[in-house]
């Protein structure tokens, strides 16, 4: 197969894992570890999407990693604040909306008011979708999910009988296409409560290498892994059958 015709999944997401032992390796503190993953998404990302991917979903901040010390949390939201608006800045310029999904609670108003910010200045942006999950878990956003729907049908906005999986989707954080290609770097072979709707028919794919070295190379191996897939959907592909 050439390279031109490999196929690009629509949507991509990538749990960012391993920038502190990448730092650890190198004699870095995990902030500075932070610092270079945070520096590898913004320049991948710009790859990613020049590919052909729709949407890139990825994973900044978890709802457990509140558990962290509060040097890391502090200098994660740090980051966040000033990331936010440099990719801003940045995917404006390439027509990219930014989205968030996560819990806004308890996230600090500095890093709150960026957010809300960055989805004003890109929202009519039309190519492309940047979803940014902060302070995010995939049970709490089907829970978040249940209780509009519930609310919903008690103010007489939907009937229980229409509701269906498509209108669940609406109830989301965001309303996007499921995912196509879910990676996590670093080795570790877990989901860790990301995006567990929208994964439901994912390729994983779980590179060993640390997420501050996962670059455009190490991208394009995934999509070649990709490629090889034989996505079913839970039926069967009769163009690789003999019978
Ligand atoms: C997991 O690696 C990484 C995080 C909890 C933070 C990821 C955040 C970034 C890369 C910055 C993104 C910035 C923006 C603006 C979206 P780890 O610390 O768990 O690594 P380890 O498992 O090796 O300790």
């Amino acid at each position: 197969m050439t390279k031109d015709k490999l196929k690009i999944p629509n949507h991509v997401a990538i749990i960012l894992d391993g920038n502190g032992r990448w730092a650890q390796e190198k004699n870095m503190t995990r902030s500075e570890g932070h610092w270079h993953g945070f520096n590898n998404l913004e320049t991948l990302s710009d790859y990613i999407f020049e590919k052909g991917v729709k949407i890139l979903s990825v994973y900044a901040f978890s709802t457990e990693n509140f558990k962290r010390s509060k040097t890391e949390v502090n200098y994660l939201m740090h980051l966040f604040s000033e990331g936010f608006k440099r990719y801003s800045k940045r995917l404006a310029k390439k027509n990219v909306k930014i989205v968030f999904s996560g819990r806004r609670d308890p996230l600090p108003k500095k890093v709150l008011k960026i957010m809300d910010k960055v989805t004003e200045d890109t929202k009519n942006n039309t190519d492309c979708i940047f979803n940014i999950c902060v302070n995010y878990g995939g049970q709490y956003e089907i829970l978040d999910a249940v209780k509009k729907v519930v609310n919903d049908i008690k103010e007489d906005k939907i009937k229980e009988e229409d509701l269906d999986l498509d209108m669940l989707n609406h109830y989301m954080y965001q309303d996007l296409a499921p995912v196509d290609l879910m990676i996590r770097t670093s080795g570790e072979h877990r989901l860790s409560n990301f995006l567990l709707w929208q994964n439901a028919y994912a390729e994983f794919y779980f590179p060993k290498t640390y997420f501050p070295a996962f670059d455009e190379k190490e991208f394009d191996k995934a999509i070649v892994e990709y490629n090889q897939r034989n996505r079913r959907f839970g039926g069967i592909n009769y163009e690789n059958e003999n019978s």
